[in-house]
């Protein structure tokens, strides 16, 4: 089985950076690429304010922070960040193209051997991996937000990756104290097959006036023990982000019941994209 030493992480953004700070915390070294200096900047501020804020929890020490941050280099090339690593994980917006266009350089330059993998949340990583000429070593690797605090790991099998494969992101995750749930590629995979037919029903709930979001939020927070009510944890994760990966699974399936709501339509084409925006079912500072 492939040991797992060093690791690429492509994307510094909420996720990106949210997948280096675990990976550094649990002692891998860590290449973060991002375009510009100034985001790779921003991602390691990021990572820094995150780890001072479980420091003063006393979940880690002072140390371990400096530490885990020193493990940490910055790339803008992701072909040269990913030239001696074991494994690269792309976690870059949900575009297809963008992705090919990474994936495509990284497979040449990476060693043979290194496992690519993809955060997607919903494209197919069989048809991600098809881009590459390893297939049998690309997988999905599907990480949740906050990423230092979500326990998950959706390790996504695409038609070709091989069970050595499998175990060896498995293992990894375990190494990051994630608790890593192998399942099959499929649109929405469980984790947004599940989830996103329940947030689009909560908006659907609002647009036909049957609660306000504080309403809708309320009843799934104190009668089901949700942390976040739907509504709340839609605009978490991005309006636009669960816009697509609803029209992923109505494409997908080809079944109605995954239609979106009008209404997340409309608060997309409003870029009323929720916290990253500042609105969106509520208001943000
Ligand atoms: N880094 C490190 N620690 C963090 C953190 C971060 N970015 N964000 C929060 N925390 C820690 C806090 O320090 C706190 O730690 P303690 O328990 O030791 O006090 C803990 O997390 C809880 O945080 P808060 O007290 O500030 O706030 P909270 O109790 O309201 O919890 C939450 C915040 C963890 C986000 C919680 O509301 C929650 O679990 N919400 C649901 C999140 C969820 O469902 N995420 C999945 C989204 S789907 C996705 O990501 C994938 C996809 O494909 C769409």
């Amino acid at each position: 089985m492939k040991s797992i030493d060093k690791v690429t992480v492509i994307g510094g953004g909420t996720m990106g950076n949210g997948i280096a700070h675990v990976f550094a915390l649990s002692g891998f070294d860590v290449t973060l690429v991002e375009t510009t200096q100034e985001l790779a900047e921003n991602a390691i501020n990021k990572i820094d304010k995150n780890l001072s804020r479980m420091v003063n929890k006393e979940k880690i020490t002072e140390k371990d922070k400096v530490e885990s941050l020193e493990r940490i280099n910055t790339s803008l090339d992701p072909a040269e960040a990913s030239k001696d690593s074991d494994l690269i994980v792309e976690a870059v917006p949900e575009n297809f193209e963008l992705k090919k266009k990474i994936f495509r350089s990284v497979d040449e330059a990476a060693p043979k051997d290194a496992i690519l993998a993809s955060n997607t949340s919903s494209i197919s990583i069989t048809r991600l991996a098809a881009i590459t000429n390893r297939p049998e070593r690309f997988i999905g690797m599907h990480f949740f937000n906050p990423v230092p605090v979500m326990k998950l790991v959706e390790v996504v099998n695409g038609l070709e990756t091989e069970s050595e494969v499998t175990r060896s992101v498995e293992e990894t995750a375990k190494k990051l104290g994630k608790v890593p749930v192998p399942v099959q590629d499929s649109p929405g995979f469980v984790s947004n097959r599940v989830l996103m037919p329940m947030i689009n029903e909560a908006i659907f709930c609002v647009y036909e006036g049957v609660g306000s979001p504080e309403q809708v939020d309320e009843v799934m927070k104190l009668g089901m023990a949700h942390p976040m009510g739907p509504l709340r944890l839609a605009d978490f994760i991005g309006l636009d982000v669960c816009l697509d990966i609803l029209n992923v699974l109505y494409d997908g399936f080809r079944d109605s019941k995954y239609r979106p709501c009008p209404l997340l339509v409309q608060m997309v084409d409003a870029g009323k994209l929720g916290d990253k925006t500042g609105s969106g079912f509520y208001d943000y500072d």
